[in-house]
């Protein structure tokens, strides 16, 4: 969490750091600020609130120079107030910080025994005393920030800048991702991409415990015990269209509406038009895929949030499809319940940002474990990425908007590819079944469209959805997971109670909860679980529920007991869920605008959780 931009080069740097900083808003929203080397003096801006309360500030300010720290903040020690914005001043320096700093306590009393005057309640401003400390001892910049590393513990990502020198920044990565954007005649160190990709598609990712020193235009990588090394220049070629809103309202919407051609973006490389087969490609296993697919006798994924119900879709597709056993556990709780992976498990991480903490560290546990993995991200050079054994990219393009959209359906696309990939090493798919799946998924972008095409009708539903207090998402099976991941959009974005059940549960308990404001949305398109569907609406029915249901063509037993009755074009049980995503997150959505919420931002949330 926490976005961070340093920059050094020829342009105001208030300008570059504040672009920068909207770019990575999406990373915490809680307070942002900025520290400017004019005049030899460091100048520091900072504002509680969103980027725009800093814009305001810095509106009335003249200052430039070249060289300037900033950043948006997700609070973690102190609450969202300006004394806790970074960057944070002490003496002669200042410091932007992601992460969290475990031994701060210690640290702390240590400081206030020699007499330090602690002005913010963040682990941050601690870091800085300590490196004001030894930048005085040392009058080096580069040796106080290595000495002081020494001292921390946690997992965190810094820039530092100091008065006495205006053409030097110092930064380090243990954690939280660190990238330096190298242009021309100027660099940038920033926590994603996205924050430099007007000035520059040349990159290079710290790995953790490295530092970069920028001096003027010279740029320099070290280890953490200040032995320099050679780092790898990365190409991006993403253009700035992927970070702008192109005349949509809010970025979700665009993204929503990008499913598309991100879900063919996801598939193409892996599928051959004409055979008509699947050759996943680039999957960079140390053995064969087909070796790896063929020996497995279990596969577990780990994930987070909507990335979670993506592999619980998955958990239905493989298992159905090649017939090897699947689990699927959240992140945190995995990585801290010794899980038991036996020989021969696939261990799948899913992560649109491949910086989830908990998936990575989940990630690192079953590398030490032995085991294979295979990462899903969206971020190429994502920590998850750069991480795992084998590799699947989801090639959704950026996703700006908080809430994920385009990569969830994207990751579903991906996940039909490897079941059947799997399906098809061990001999449980024929050719013609193979063709039929391959030209199942390849009309999912035209039945993508077709859907897209609806929103008149979601936004109409989502007024209907206003009448009611509480939300129960239902679905069976492949449709389970996708009415849990609708009452998570519902709930981020609308901030409405919203609860994803399996339909065959209702009656174990959640019955008791319908009433007149109780609201069921049913995901039910035909497959050979729709008449069980259809009888467990029967009994909410029965007991006052109000239904709303998206079902597949004209379902009349679905219509006749709906309040409101949503068609999803006719589609195989496996690309279902791609489909019916489409209208719970178009439905939440347009309920969140409505009600006058920050769709883009929601409260208290921030896109690529880098904390556990
Ligand atoms: C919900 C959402 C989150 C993320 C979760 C994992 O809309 O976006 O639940 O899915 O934080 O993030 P990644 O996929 O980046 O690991």
């Amino acid at each position: 969490m926490c976005g961070i931009v340093g920059y050094l080069g020829f342009q105001d740097p208030k300008k570059v750091i504040v672009e920068g900083l909207k770019r990575l808003e999406y990373r915490g929203y809680d307070s942002a600020g900025i520290a400017v080397i004019h005049d030899n003096k460091i100048k520091t801006v900072r504002a509680e609130g969103k980027l725009k309360a800093l814009e305001d500030k810095l509106a009335t300010e003249n200052f430039n120079g070249h060289l300037g720290i900033g950043h948006t903040r997700w609070a973690t020690h102190g609450a969202p107030v300006e004394k806790n914005a970074h960057p944070h001043r002490v003496g002669e320096i200042s410091i932007v910080h992601n992460g969290i700093i475990e031994n701060y306590l210690d640290i702390k009393r240590e400081l206030l025994d020699r007499g330090a005057k602690i002005n913010s309640d963040t682990d941050s401003e601690l870091v800085a005393h300590l490196i004001n400390e030894e930048v005085l001892k040392t009058q080096n910049l580069f040796q106080a920030v290595q000495k002081t590393l020494g001292r921390l513990v946690g997992a965190f990502s810094i820039v530092v800048i100091w008065e006495k020198s205006p053409d030097e920044l110092v930064a380090f990565k243990d954690g939280p991702p660190l990238i330096v954007g190298l242009g021309d005649k100027e660099n940038f160190i920033i926590s994603d991409v996205q924050a430099a990709l007007q000035y520059t598609k040349n990159y290079v990712y710290l790995e953790d415990r490295e530092i970069v020193h920028i001096q003027n235009k010279e740029v320099r990588y070290f280890s953490a015990d200040a032995k320099p090394i050679e780092k790898k220049v990365n190409h991006l070629n993403w253009g700035t269209e992927q970070i702008e809103k192109m005349g949509f309202k809010h970025f979700m919407l665009k993204e929503i509406y990008e499913q598309p051609r991100a879900v063919a973006a996801a598939i193409q490389p892996h599928l051959n038009p004409e055979t008509h087969q699947i050759e996943i490609k680039n999957l960079n296993f140390k053995s064969s895929s087909k070796e790896v697919f063929n020996k497995i006798e279990r596969i577990l994924f780990v994930a987070c949030g909507t990335s979670y119900y993506a592999a619980l879709v998955g958990k239905y597709l493989i298992e159905k499809t090649s017939r090897v056993p699947v689990d699927v556990d959240v992140a945190s709780e995995f990585r801290y319940r010794q899980p038991i992976i036996q020989k021969n498990t696939l261990v799948v991480t899913i992560s649109q940002s491949g910086e989830t903490a908990d998936t990575l560290a989940a990630l690192r546990l079953a590398k030490d474990l032995n085991t294979h993995t295979l990462s899903i991200t969206n971020v190429p050079q994502s920590s998850i990425d750069r991480e795992a054994e084998g590799h699947l990219y989801m090639n959704s393009g950026v996703e700006v908007g908080v809430a994920s959209t385009k990569a969830f359906t994207s990751t579903l696309a991906l996940l039909n590819l490897l079941a059947l990939e799997i399906a098809k090493a061990r001999g449980h798919l024929t050719v013609a079944a193979e063709n039929q799946a391959v030209k199942n998924l390849l009309a999912v972008p035209s039945q993508l469209e077709t859907v897209l095409a609806f929103d008149k009708y979601f936004s109409e539903a989502a007024e209907k959805l206003k009448e009611f207090k509480g939300f129960l998402y239902l679905g069976r099976g492949v449709s389970y997971p996708i009415a849990m991941e609708g009452a998570l959009k519902l709930k981020e974005l609308a901030y409405l109670h919203a609860e994803g059940y399996a339909a065959g549960e209702m009656k174990h308990g959640p019955l008791a909860l319908i009433d007149s404001r109780m609201a069921i949305v049913v995901v039910a398109p035909t497959d050979d679980l729709i008449e069980k569907t259809v009888s467990n609406l029967q009994e909410a029915k029965a007991r006052g529920g109000k239904i709303i249901s998206i079902g597949t063509g004209e379902n009349e037993a679905l219509k006749s007991m709906s309040e409101y009755y949503l068609s999803l074009p006719v589609a195989d049980w496996m690309t279902n869920p791609l489909i019916a995503t489409v209208p719970l997150q178009l439905m939440a959505y347009h309920l969140a605008d409505s009600l006058g919420l920050d769709v883009d931002q929601p409260r208290n949330l921030a896109k690529s959780v880098t904390v556990e």
